[in-house]
């Protein structure tokens, strides 16, 4: 079973295949440049791009004349003018093809890459943490996943990226503060590991950010004069491992927690993902949870757990293994509201057979 995924969320125009769970084909086209200019993605312009650049990726995948036998979309959370120009577009393509159309859960799908390189174990713990999301889930399949918590404000990521712009450093700056706390030394009591004297699994990282700015404020030769992160100094660099040391410290509070809890009972592997897993502070973290607990853990290479097409593909196919389609009316869900449980068992494996 060929599956082309679509992934059109946020700020990544990505498209892939999946052939029988093997990735095949992938590619991708990053807007980062265009949003850089603003300190942030500007929703308008990433439409435009995608709709500019969907049809010259899709020439360019390679799909040589072969049908697809599902097409898939990520359907949300996103941006909804984003993700609209995916969904329009795979709905084209499904309709013309007589392929089956999946809209895809972007969140699960950053959990499930990790099986285009390692075979998963379910149920499966999975920590989500990206410019958008810091989840948690008990996972007990690829299409049925629980949300055990979730952060009450800024995401990892993002705190990671607002912080960054204080410091000077261009948008996305997690990358790049990462890279930073590479020379630097994690100087204590710099930062305390934010909402943990509690006892539920949701994170709350906009205290840090505070936290992070007030020192930045109050120490201003932190800035960055330049885009070029070499010329850092020393102490920008402490900065930068302190952050990356608190955000992983809090993760892993909180990860522990769950697992600990009712929810972990019988969870055989652990899974890590979406952007903020390229942290080498929190894929550090991770592992120790991972080692602690003898289970484990799967975290994807890096090109898989930023935004990327192979996720939307690989999902879309193992939901369509298992059976499960969409009908061309399946919508697409911006950022804030729960993305329905609507997907439909179907019997044949072509869109003939689907009820729309
Ligand atoms: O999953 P993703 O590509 O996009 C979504 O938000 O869905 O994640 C992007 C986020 C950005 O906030 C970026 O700064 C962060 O991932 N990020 C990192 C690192 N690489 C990317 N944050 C910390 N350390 C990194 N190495
Ligand atoms: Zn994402």
């Amino acid at each position: 079973m060929l599956c082309l995924g679509i992934e059109t969320s946020c700020d990544e125009t990505a498209l892939a295949l999946v052939e029988n769970g093997r990735l095949t084909a992938s590619i991708l086209s990053s807007q980062a440049d265009v949003h850089a200019l603003f300190g942030g993605v500007v929703p308008e312009l990433a439409s435009r791009e995608h709709a500019r650049l969907i049809g010259p990726l899709y020439d360019a995948l390679g799909l040589e004349g072969r049908a697809p036998d599902v097409v898939a979309f990520a359907r949300g959370p996103g941006l909804l003018g984003s993700l609209l120009v995916g969904a329009g577009f795979a709905k084209a393509l499904a309709l013309g093809f007589g392929a089956r159309i999946i809209g895809i859960n972007h969140l699960h799908a950053h959990l499930l890459a990790a099986g285009l390189e390692e075979p998963l174990r379910f149920p499966a713990l999975g920590l989500l943490v990206s410019g958008g999301h810091t989840h948690i889930y008990r996972i007990e399949s690829p299409q049925r996943f629980i949300l055990l918590g979730t952060t009450l404000d800024d995401a990892a990521g993002e705190a990671f990226d607002k912080v960054g712009k204080l410091l000077g450093l261009p948008y996305p700056a997690g990358r790049l503060i990462d890279e930073l706390s590479r020379s630097g030394r994690v100087v204590s009591g710099m930062f305390r590991p934010p909402y943990i004297d509690n006892d539920n699994l949701n994170f709350s990282f906009s205290g840090l950010k505070t936290a992070a700015s007030l020192y930045i404020e109050q120490h201003p030769e932190l800035r960055q004069q330049s885009r070029n992160t070499s010329t850092a100094g020393q102490d920008t660099a402490n900065f930068c491992a302190s952050l990356n040391q608190v955000v992983a410290a809090t993760l892993k509070v909180k990860f522990e927690r769950a697992f600990q809890s009712e929810q972990g009972r019988g969870i055989r592997s652990f899974i890590l993902a979406g952007g903020v897993a390229a942290n080498s502070a929190v894929r550090m973290a991770l592992r120790e949870c991972a080692d602690q607990a003898g289970l484990p853990l799967a975290v994807p290479s890096p090109g898989l757990c930023t935004d990327n097409g192979s996720m939307i593909a690989y999902t879309g196919w193992l939901l369509a293994k298992e059976g499960f389609a969409h009908d061309f009316g399946v919508s697409c869900i911006p950022r804030g509201t729960p993305i329905p449980d609507d997907l439909i068992r179907m019997t044949g494996t072509r869109a003939e057979e689907n009820p729309s």
